[in-house]
């Protein structure tokens, strides 16, 4: 039965987590412990980790960890199955944050299957169509050549702080209508959430993140504005407002999914264009390839995962799941899957076209993909103008974090 958006109940859901809670019906050829996305080997080099997945594990292995026990796919055909059919795969109870039962509340729309999920993406749809995004070009390009402006001069940066974080989550901030002047803290709270493996902090976080937005919501019922948090707030889908905690629940997600996911993209890509020359100028000679550039930049560096749950129980692929196992499919790997993008660690801008699965495919694709895109393509065509030449300042031990979204910490650069 579909979930009731305005009446929210905690999932009764198990959530396993551990050896010893890997369920009966798993065969133990399938168990696997491969320490994504928090083992050493993992936050070493993610993308070789990914890589390598495809040679190490079988196409459908149940990986087994203390933050978390769940079947995890990483065949591309695999996965546009899995991510096409909610009917069998449903993203009901299947987000990893946890929240206060006595006071439950939906992430919207990630948690609502289709079709009453459409309500809530048509909400939010006129800000971030292909048509309204391309009115953010502009400004977009202003704010990139705004930041630059601070350090071009100065013969180095460190890019992550500098360009990769400001530019997307001022963007961010400006479409949701919250101040400019929160950027860093919402960043670092957005961090702590997404990327710590202490239970305290990432608690804090989350509860830091859910006041801020209640008051933000409050403020915006009393002074409505054109922006999103405010359009949210005073929705009424099919004439019916939306109740307080749809409102809440909508806002909170949105502030998840649209905080870090670019920066942490772009932090990957300038770390890559910082060590190889000669593909820098390969971009700048092929302007009118930028938007293949884009895609398979997303491809070589997906920076998160597709979680969902067995709505009934399920033989998929020779494999037996049962209702209320969680499966994740591990879009990196997907888009590593050498079936699919032969030589797939090679950047190369000729590939015949592909469905690219950084975004996601089927009901839930991300809403934010025409922003992610549009950002990545202005800001590289404006750094690539202004700074063609740079390099990863010498002996940089690039470090990456635990956690559900993928990207280096910091890319500090010199030119
Ligand atoms: C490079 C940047 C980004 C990447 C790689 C990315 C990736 C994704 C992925 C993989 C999903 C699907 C999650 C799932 O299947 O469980 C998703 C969903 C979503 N993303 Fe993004 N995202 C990015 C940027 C953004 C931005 C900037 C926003 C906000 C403006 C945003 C808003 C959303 C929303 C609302 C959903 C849920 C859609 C639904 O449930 O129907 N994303 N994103």
């Amino acid at each position: 039965m579909a979930i009731d958006a305005k009446n929210p109940v905690p999932p009764t859901l198990p959530r396993y987590a551990g050896m010893d809670q890997v369920p009966a019906h798993v065969p133990p050829e399938l168990v696997k412990q491969t320490g994504l996305p928090y083992g050493p080997e993992f936050t070493a080099d993610p993308y070789k980790f990914f890589a390598e997945l495809h040679h190490r594990m079988p196409p459908i292995y149940y990986d087994v960890g203390p933050f978390g026990n769940a079947w995890q796919a990483i065949k591309h055909e695999d996965a546009l199955f899995i991510l096409r059919h909610p009917e069998i795969f449903t993203n009901e109870g299947a987000t990893p944050f946890p929240r206060d039962h006595s006071d439950y509340y939906y992430f919207l729309p990630i948690e609502i299957d289709p079709p009453h999920h459409r309500k809530y993406r048509n909400i939010v749809d006129p800000f971030v169509s292909p048509k309204a995004v391309l009115e953010l070009s502009d400004l977009i390009r202003k704010r990139a050549n705004d930041l630059i402006d601070g350090f071009v001069d100065k013969g180095g940066t460190e890019f992550a702080v500098a360009f990769g974080r400001p530019l997307p989550v001022s963007v961010f901030l400006d479409i949701m209508g919250l101040p400019q002047d929160m950027r860093d803290t919402f960043v670092e709270w957005a961090m702590d959430l997404l990327h710590s493996t202490a239970p305290g902090m990432m608690d804090a976080a989350f509860r830091k993140i859910q006041d801020y937005i209640r008051s933000a919501i409050a403020d915006k019922k009393a002074n409505p504005d054109d922006k999103l948090v405010s359009r949210i707030a005073h929705a009424a889908p099919d004439g019916e407002p939306l109740s307080d905690k749809e409102v809440f629940g909508f806002v909170v997600f949105l502030f998840i999914a649209g905080l870090d996911t670019v920066f942490a993209a772009m932090n990957n890509m300038w770390l890559w264009l910082a060590q190889n020359p000669e593909r820098r100028q390969e971009i700048i000679d092929r302007p009118q390839d930028i938007d293949r550039v884009v895609e398979e930049l997303l491809r070589s560096w997906s920076v998160t995962f597709s979680g969902r749950v067995l709505a009934q129980d399920y033989e998929f692929k020779g494999v037996q799941m049962k209702k209320g196992d969680r499966i994740t499919c591990i879009l990196p790997a997907c888009n590593l899957d050498p079936d699919v993008f032969p030589n797939p660690t090679e950047v190369s801008f000729d590939r015949p076209r592909q469905t690219v699965l950084a975004f996601t495919v089927g009901p839930h694709s991300c809403m934010g993909a025409h922003l992610a895109r549009l950002e990545i393509k202005i800001g590289l065509q404006e750094w690539l103008k202004r700074i063609p030449d740079f390099a990863l300042i010498p002996d940089t031990k690039v470090e990456y974090k635990p956690g559900g979204v993928v990207g280096p910490e910091s890319v500090p650069l010199v030119w």
